[in-house]
């Protein structure tokens, strides 16, 4: 059996937090054991909103070594910077010709920023940028989260209408893969996300962590009194990270009462640093060498211009611009 390949993109944006790394990092590293995997570094996505040049070519660096440093192996998994391949920008055009305007209007990225103000062109094109992604790549499944499915449709849409009018077997049609990833809280209960500042950032040294890792909420039950760990921040957190038998051991613990939400969250503390802690050291290590990130990211884009050579002379020729 043939392995189906699997393509993601990263939009760069700084170092990642622990719910990054829950919700989409060790996910999308799972996956690399069942597919032939791609990942790229959207930096021209995150171009319609990013105006400092120094900052967008940080994050590019910063998300490299983050996903390097978690367990990505360049040597299985082809990993590439998106402005390294310029075939994609062609592609793009080419799916601008046959995509009704209506359907870009209809995007919810895109009204979201009208509502805003005048969003950019680039804003407007967006999904037209990351169909081509997809596709240039035959990529059969795109692991995303809900809130990249109708992108993902949209480059349904457009696969097959391609398909349609130039002949099957033109372009392969991509599938969506939405990654049952646990929505991570952050230290107020709400979703961790950078908008909130109820982030733990990935990286940060063991006593740090420690620290942000105490912030949790929770109740304030005497540390004498029984607890109910189902559905508490601390302990729902502490599941994505032990094993079973450890979750079983805290909630006993928890529901015998003498063992305070403190306690709780020294073990939730134990569990992220155990697991992140051998992270941490290679990500110094890479971070600090960006000859070295950009000899790995270069020697992926060598790799993915020929995959995506062969689509367009494919493509090229089905629409009648070469023979
Ligand atoms: N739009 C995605 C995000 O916001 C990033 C992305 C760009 C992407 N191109 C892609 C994801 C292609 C999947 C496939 O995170």
């Amino acid at each position: 059996m043939t392995l189906k390949t699997s393509l993601t993109g990263i939009k760069p944006s700084g170092v990642p937090h622990l719910g990054n790394y829950l919700g989409a990092i060790r996910p999308a590293l799972r996956l690399t054991e069942t597919h032939r995997s791609i990942y790229f570094i959207a930096d021209y996505h995150a171009l319609t909103t990013e105006r400092d040049p120094k900052r967008l070519q940080q994050q590019v660096y910063d998300i490299a070594a983050a996903w390097l440093a978690c367990g990505l192996d360049p040597t299985k998994t082809l990993i590439y910077r998106q402005s390294d391949v310029i075939e994609v920008f062609e592609l793009a055009w080419i799916f601008a010709c046959v995509v009704a305007t209506g359907q870009l209007e209809r995007g919810h990225a895109y009204k979201d920023a009208l509502e805003q103000g005048s969003p950019n062109a680039g804003i407007f094109n967006y999904p037209l940028l990351m169909a081509a992604d997809i596709i240039l790549y035959d990529a059969d499944v795109v692991p995303v989260g809900r809130d990249q499915l109708q992108h993902l449709e949209l480059a349904r849409d457009i696969a097959v209408r391609v398909n349609h009018l130039y002949g099957e077997g033109t372009v392969v049609v991509p599938e969506a893969l939405i990654t049952e990833a646990p929505i991570v809280p952050g230290t107020d209960g709400r979703k961790m996300s950078k908008s909130y500042d109820n982030t733990i950032p990935l990286f940060a040294p063991a006593k740090q962590l420690r620290k942000e890792v105490m912030k949790f909420k929770s109740d304030s039950t005497p540390l004498e009194d029984a607890k109910e760990p189902e559905g508490a921040l601390v302990f729902e957190l502490y599941k994505t990270l032990a094993s079973a038998e450890q979750a079983q051991a805290l909630a006993t613990k928890l529901r015998a009462g003498g063992y305070g939400w403190g306690h709780a969250k020294e073990d939730l503390f134990q569990a992220i640093d155990a697991e992140i802690a051998p992270y941490r050291a290679r990500y110094e290590t890479l971070r600090a060498d960006e000859v070295a990130i950009d000899a790995i990211l270069h020697r992926g884009a060598d790799q993915a211009r020929g995959v995506a050579r062969r689509t367009m002379t494919r493509v090229r020729k089905a629409i009648g611009i070469t023979r």
